[in-house]
């Protein structure tokens, strides 16, 4: 069998788990990693037996690298994105797929153009929760959608670390949007948002919206990264979806995992990517091994890059409703 040859451009808290988590693929080969700090890429380089450079360009132009993992900030997908369209290369975006609909629709376009391989890195396609909830909601089993409900409330330090190169929408948001849209068959029509900024992270603190679907359901999102990072497991969130026949929800507050100190109880991540036995496992670990196998073999990937793309324009409308203080349609 043929080993898949792979790259991963941007090395932050995230891309250096995508390295992780190729490295330790029997049929995949980690032969070069990128990131502008050229001692960051350097070190994980060194760590992983893999190459190092500080710019994609150069990766992107080896021919011994089939596949790449782009995990650069939010506003930094476009230029790589084309890129690896332009140099052939299979490509796993991180989520979301840009920081607004114009700029996602160059990437598609650029993919499409190409012919290439893509996917977009939304995780929750990966959790048993989340597509346990999907599965429970097909329409024989739930009926019509009535009502939808998605939370993503998480600590006030990611907010501050990701600072003005992030927005909670496109961060955190772009999850749940996908996750409602996914459960409820339906797109997204019309928003009406509200957000507070108070903490002074040069992002919102939080953001709550009203939602309209195509289908006549109606829903809502509770975003919020102004929790103190004392929040269990740094994050709460959950999701339901109650229909003309029977209903499903989630609730990931709970990782089924707690250290008892003298002062204080911890818990710990047990679903997204804990590492255990020396593997980072979880719904990203089995996400890459997803992109790789379907790479390899030509199968599918569990989601079309379309319905990544339909998230965007939601946010767009999130953006523009909490900005002006009305409901706002999705432009599709
Ligand atoms: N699926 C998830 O749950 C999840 C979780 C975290 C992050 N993400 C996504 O992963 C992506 C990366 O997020 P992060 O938290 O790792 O960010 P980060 O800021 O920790 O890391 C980004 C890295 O990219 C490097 N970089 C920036 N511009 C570059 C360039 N032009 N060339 C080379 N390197 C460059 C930076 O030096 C930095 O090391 C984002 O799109 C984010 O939304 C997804």
């Amino acid at each position: 069998m043929n080993k898949l040859r792979v790259g991963v451009i941007g090395l932050g808290y995230f891309g250096e788990r995508h390295a992780k988590v190729y490295r330790r693929l029997p049929y995949v080969d980690l032969v070069a990693v990128c990131d502008r700090d050229a001692a960051r890429a350097g070190r994980l380089a060194a760590d992983l037996g893999a190459e190092a450079t500080a710019d994609f360009h150069a990766l992107l132009a080896r021919p011994d690298i089939d596949a790449v993992s782009i995990c650069l900030p939010d506003r930094e997908h476009t230029e790589a994105a084309v890129a690896a369209a332009e140099a052939k290369k299979a490509i796993l975006l991180e989520k979301p797929l840009a920081h607004d609909a114009a700029h996602a629709r160059i990437i598609v376009d650029a993919v499409e153009k190409n012919g290439v391989r893509f996917m977009v890195g939304h995780i929750l396609r990966f959790d048993p929760r989340y597509v346990q909830v999907h599965e429970a909601s097909r329409p024989e089993k739930l009926g019509v959608p009535i009502h939808l409900k998605a939370k993503r409330n998480g600590i006030r330090s990611v907010a501050a670390r990701v600072g003005k190169n992030a927005s909670i929408l496109f961060y955190m948001g772009v999850h749940d949007v996908d996750a409602l849209q996914w459960v409820a068959r339906s797109r997204i029509a019309r928003v009406y948002a509200q957000k507070i900024e108070r903490l002074g992270n040069g992002n919102e603190d939080a953001l709550y919206a009203v939602l309209n679907f195509e289908n006549g359901a109606i829903g809502c999102l509770d975003y919020s990264w102004a929790w103190p990072d004392g929040l269990m497991n740094g994050y709460k969130a959950a999701l339901e979806i109650v229909g003309t026949k029977s209903a499903a929800f989630l609730d990931c507050s709970d990782q089924g995992f707690y250290a008892v100190h003298d002062d204080r109880v911890t818990g710990g991540d047990t679903h997204l990517w804990p590492e255990i036995n020396g593997r980072i496992v979880g719904d990203l670990g089995d996400e890459i091994t997803h992109f790789a196998d379907a790479v390899l073999t030509g199968a599918p990937f569990v989601q079309d890059y379309r319905e990544a793309f339909d998230a965007i324009p939601v946010l767009d409308a999130l953006a523009e409703s909490a900005r002006i203080g009305l409901p706002v349609d999705v432009k599709r």
